[in-house]
């Protein structure tokens, strides 16, 4: 009969804070758990892409000429009976090759650079070759199937855009993708807006 006037007052003297001492771990885990949030979310830019900052700036992969592979090339004459006078040679990552091989379609944070040479002209003996010469500019299309940039107008229709003058690497110098680069690609909007024809790389069978 001693017991309930034994723990009676031993819930009473320990309830509180015991009550104190969940809540405080509550707020704890709540505290944490947000923390992990902010910081998965600023990771997932971060890691997104190694040529975008988290507000969406584009670079110039610095590395691209030996890192990345050589999908093809495109010569330009600026009339029907004028010589080539310029060529287009687009390069991509490995890994984005590999998965366009595979599912026909390039994986979110794929890389497309577009270099434009202007061409050196004379006879070889293979013929009137035209062979690159120095830069002109850089053009960059940068994967995002989940359109993490909406507020940046260099964003959109599942692509980030980019353009870099031949003097300067670290300079991206355009600034709204659907005035400067989409009404040029809209013939091959349905192949997601790349001119994959123009790649013999990706059509390798
Ligand atoms: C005058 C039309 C025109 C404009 C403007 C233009 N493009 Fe393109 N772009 C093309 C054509 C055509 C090709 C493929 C054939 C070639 O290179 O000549 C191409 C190819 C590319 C490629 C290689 C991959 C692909 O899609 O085939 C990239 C990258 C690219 N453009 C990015 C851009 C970006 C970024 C802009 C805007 C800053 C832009 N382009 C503006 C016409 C244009």
């Amino acid at each position: 009969m001693n017991e309930p006037s034994y723990r009676e007052p031993r819930r009473t003297k320990y309830w509180p804070v015991r009550i104190g001492l969940v809540a405080v771990a509550l707020i704890a885990a709540s505290g944490a758990w947000a923390i992990r949030e902010i910081s998965g979310q600023q990771s997932e830019t971060k890691v997104f892409s190694k040529y975008v900052d988290a507000s969406g700036a584009i670079s110039l992969p610095d590395n691209f000429e030996t890192a990345f592979v050589h999908i093809g090339t495109v010569a330009v004459a600026p009339k029907p009976d004028q010589p080539v006078d310029e060529l287009h040679g687009t390069y991509t990552r490995p890994e984005d090759l590999a998965a366009f091989l595979k599912d026909g379609k390039f994986p979110d944070g794929a890389v497309l650079v577009k270099e434009v040479r202007s061409t050196g002209n004379s006879k070889l003996t293979t013929g009137e070759a035209a062979y690159g010469a120095g830069i002109k500019v850089w053009f960059v299309m940068i994967k995002d199937s989940k359109g993490r940039f909406p507020e940046n107008e260099l964003w959109g229709d599942g692509w980030g855009w980019g353009l870099f003058e031949g003097e300067d690497r670290t300079k991206q110098v355009a600034v709204n993708y659907s005035t400067e680069c989409r009404s040029c690609h809209v013939p091959v909007k349905k192949q997601d807006w790349v001119y994959t024809q123009c790649y013999p790389a990706l059509n390798a069978k």
